[in-house]
């Protein structure tokens, strides 16, 4: 049996490609490692917790002493590396966090591999989950390739280029087999509700403002999250070792076109009058540095290994909205404690 490191698993993303390869591979063993920060949430991952193809281990990816005694003692043959600190905004208020763990994190995971591998590298895969922030900000045109030079332009995604550049740079010093993935807005359930979609579903919820950054004219490429989870199942046994494979669904919205699509949609399975949550939006201070707009070229992997989106939009955002409207407990448990003392230094009351 082929055992599987799979980092960050109790996170939004890390929860789905999980949940994905522990019911769909059980001749692997997946052994999750969180550091289950506020981000990380063990109730992500309530149906697949007793399978017998499952591990949880509490640790932080920083700690190499720790992650080299996880290798010895679980024999990886291939890591699949989701944990990171991942909001933009708490980037631009803490960087040093944002090194610490997607740089250092990533490093020490690599380091780790190489150690362990060191003998015969045959058969691993270290798999490193990335960003289409790194190739910074587009204009009104154009798409992100993998050719695309990086030009990352927040904390964050300054954080996750330099963990994509490490990656590339132990594959070319030591031949370690690795591949990449840069991928596009995810969206969809257990999405943590500090960014835009699962902010203002929980504020439409309870009838609260929808903070809209600027003049709502940036514009993210949205991806539902098991198309994400899906693509990287596929880049995982198909793709060619030391690749990188963009992810994205040609899916564009404007931040406020979005928000509006939400009340509406909202408004509908809600019993309220049509245009009653749009009036909750509220324009506020723009994002420091706020990139103008991402999009993602996923032609590479359509055409090389056949990996298409499944959902239209609309019927994710609905399956979404569905998902929060009857998990309200799930939402009631993540945002008390720390997620208020956030939320008011952000946006006030
Ligand atoms: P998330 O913030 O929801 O989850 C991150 C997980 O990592 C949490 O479970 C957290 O506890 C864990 N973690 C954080 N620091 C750790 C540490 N030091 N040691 C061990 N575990 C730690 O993030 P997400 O949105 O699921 O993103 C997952 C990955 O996908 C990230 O690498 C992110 O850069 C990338 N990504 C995200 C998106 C998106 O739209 N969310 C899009 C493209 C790529
Ligand atoms: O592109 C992939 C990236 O997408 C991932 O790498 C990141 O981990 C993920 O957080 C996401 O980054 P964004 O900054 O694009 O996502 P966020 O949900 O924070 O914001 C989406 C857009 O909405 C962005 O233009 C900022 C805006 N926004 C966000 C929040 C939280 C608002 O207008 N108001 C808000 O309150």
């Amino acid at each position: 049996m082929e055992t599987i490191l799979i980092t960050g698993g109790a996170g939004f993303i890390g929860s789905h490609l999980t949940r994905l390869f522990v019911n769909k591979y059980p001749n692997y063993k997946i052994v999750n490692l969180d550091a289950l920060t506020y981000a990380g949430n063990l109730n992500n991952l309530r149906d697949i917790e007793n399978a017998p193809n499952y591990q949880f281990v509490k640790g932080d990816i920083t700690d190499m002493e720790f992650v080299k005694n996880l290798f010895a003692t679980h024999h990886f043959s291939g890591v699949l590396h989701c944990a990171a600190e991942s909001h933009v905004d708490r980037s631009i208020a803490d960087p040093l966090a944002f090194v610490r763990t997607n740089v250092i994190g990533t490093v020490s995971l690599l380091q780790a591999a190489k150690e362990h591998w060191k003998e015969n590298m045959e058969g691993k895969l270290f798999y490193h989950i990335s960003t289409d922030e790194v190739y910074g900000s587009l204009g009104d045109e154009g798409f992100f390739t993998e050719e695309t030079a990086y030009d990352p332009r927040s904390p964050y995604s300054a954080s996750k280029a330099s963990s994509d550049h490490f990656v590339r740079a132990y594959h070319h010093t030591y031949h370690l087999p690795v591949k990449i993935s840069n991928c596009s807005n995810n969206y969809g359930p257990f999405h943590f509700p500090e960014k835009l979609i699962p902010l203002c579903i929980h504020n439409i919820i309870n009838k609260k403002p929808l903070p809209i950054y600027g003049k709502g004219e940036n514009v993210r490429d949205w991806l539902f999250v098991e198309d994400h989870v899906r693509a990287i199942d596929t880049i995982y046994h198909k793709g060619k070792i030391g690749e990188t494979y963009n992810i994205g669904g040609h899916n564009e919205w404007t931040n406020i076109a979005l928000v509006k699509e939400l009340c509406h949609q909202m408004d509908q399975k809600l019993g309220r009058e049509a245009g009653e949550s749009e009036q909750l939006i509220t324009y506020v201070k723009d994002r420091a540095g706020h990139d103008l707009r991402y999009a993602i070229d996923a032609t590479k992997l359509k055409e090389e290994l056949g990996w298409m989106p499944s959902l239209q939009f609309e019927e994710g955002l609905s399956k979404t909205i569905d998902w929060y409207l009857n998990n309200s407990e799930w939402l009631a448990n993540v945002t008390s404690g720390d997620y208020q003392k956030y939320y008011t230094s952000l946006y006030g009351a």
